[in-house]
């Protein structure tokens, strides 16, 4: 099999798969989008920062709007709410955020632990969304010795959950240690719906290897904040074809659009880039000479500041010197 039936996912990440970088991601190759995790109280409020959170443009598609939180009625009145606001193509739950302030509202990974509301949450979810799709994202468990993503999967596939992503660490993990792809294995052969694998795919060679897993597509989440060709490569290594890794050069040249677009979008150079510093962070891992690089743009306020970065780094290291860096 060349390709993946369900394809590639971009992973939701807070604070940073925001429609920018979706459509950055999508031009490389991803081929499922979704918004970052929304609760649905926000929803319900319909703020500035909520409407930041779930629109999206036409060329996102096909696109869904990730929600989180612990009450059934509340989570399928807003996932109602988010079909009329924006007419996603799919609602998906979030039922593995490790975060405290989501867990203390019984949202996220905590639904891990008590099964019969995770499938209270499903079953509503899936009532309210009819026709439109509802999938989830679980983890393996809440800790060591509770792993239990096959029951989890099993409930919800009878809840009418459509398809499963499931990121490969418990609860207790949180990102620390390797994701377990016995257990994402497991789950892929204990219900008929897709799963989607997630969790440390960082090149073409480890996707082939996890494509063994049984699983339909994969899911990439901190990899493409520092390569978003990383789409390109794995869609290159399942079809069994040669990837040539973008040049530094285009690798900048990526860099300053997303800057630039965030410009536009806030109205506001200064917010933009001190809200780049950490995206820059990850887009410079690995470059050669990273380290005074990143102390100089862990500073950076303006375009013109990054430009004249950009710049020097290009003449400190002119394209034959980078073989290593890939
Ligand atoms: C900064 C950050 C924010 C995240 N936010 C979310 C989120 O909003 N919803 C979600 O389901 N998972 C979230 N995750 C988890 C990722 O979707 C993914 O499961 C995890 O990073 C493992 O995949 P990876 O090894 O490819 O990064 C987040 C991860 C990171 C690093």
């Amino acid at each position: 099999m060349s390709t993946m039936k369900e394809g590639l996912f971009l992973a939701p990440m807070a604070g940073v798969t925001n429609s920018i970088f979706r459509r950055i991601c999508r031009e490389k190759g991803a081929d499922i989008l979704t918004t970052e995790f929304v609760s649905a109280d926000g929803i319900m409020h319909r703020n500035a920062r909520t409407r930041s959170y779930v629109e999206f443009t036409p060329g996102e598609r096909p696109m869904g709007v990730q929600l989180f939180g612990g009450d059934p009625g509340r989570l399928a009145e807003a996932a109602k709410q988010v079909i009329d606001w924006v007419r996603p193509d799919f609602i998906d739950i979030n039922f593995g955020c490790p975060v405290n302030k989501v867990v203390c509202r019984h949202g996220g990974s905590s639904l891990l632990r008590d099964c019969p509301q995770l499938e209270r949450v499903a079953i509503a979810v899936v009532k309210a969304c009819d026709p439109i799709p509802v999938t989830a994202k679980i983890r393996t468990g809440w800790d060591e010795r509770s792993i239990n993503a096959t029951e989890t999967a099993r409930i919800l596939e009878a809840a009418g959950i459509r398809r499963l992503a499931v990121h490969g660490r418990t609860r207790a993990q949180g990102y620390s240690g390797c994701a377990d792809w016995d257990v994402i294995a497991a789950v892929a052969s204990s219900v008929s719906i897709p799963v989607i694998g997630n969790g440390d795919i960082g090149d073409g060679a480890t996707a082939l290897l996890r494509r063994q897993s049984g699983v339909q597509g994969l899911m990439i989440g901190r990899a493409a904040m520092t390569n978003p060709w990383i789409f390109s490569e794995i869609k290159a290594a399942l079809a069994g074809e040669a990837f040539t890794p973008p040049s530094l050069k285009e690798r900048w040249g990526l860099v300053r659009r997303h800057c630039v677009e965030e410009i536009t979008g806030r109205s506001d150079e200064l917010i933009a880039m001190q809200g780049m510093r950490s995206r820059l962070m990850a887009y410079t891992r690995g470059m050669p000479g990273a380290r005074p690089l990143r102390s100089h743009l862990s500073l950076v306020s303006s375009l013109m500041q990054l430009d004249d970065l950009i710049a020097s780094h290009l003449m400190e290291f002119p394209e034959g010197k980078l073989e290593q860096f890939k």
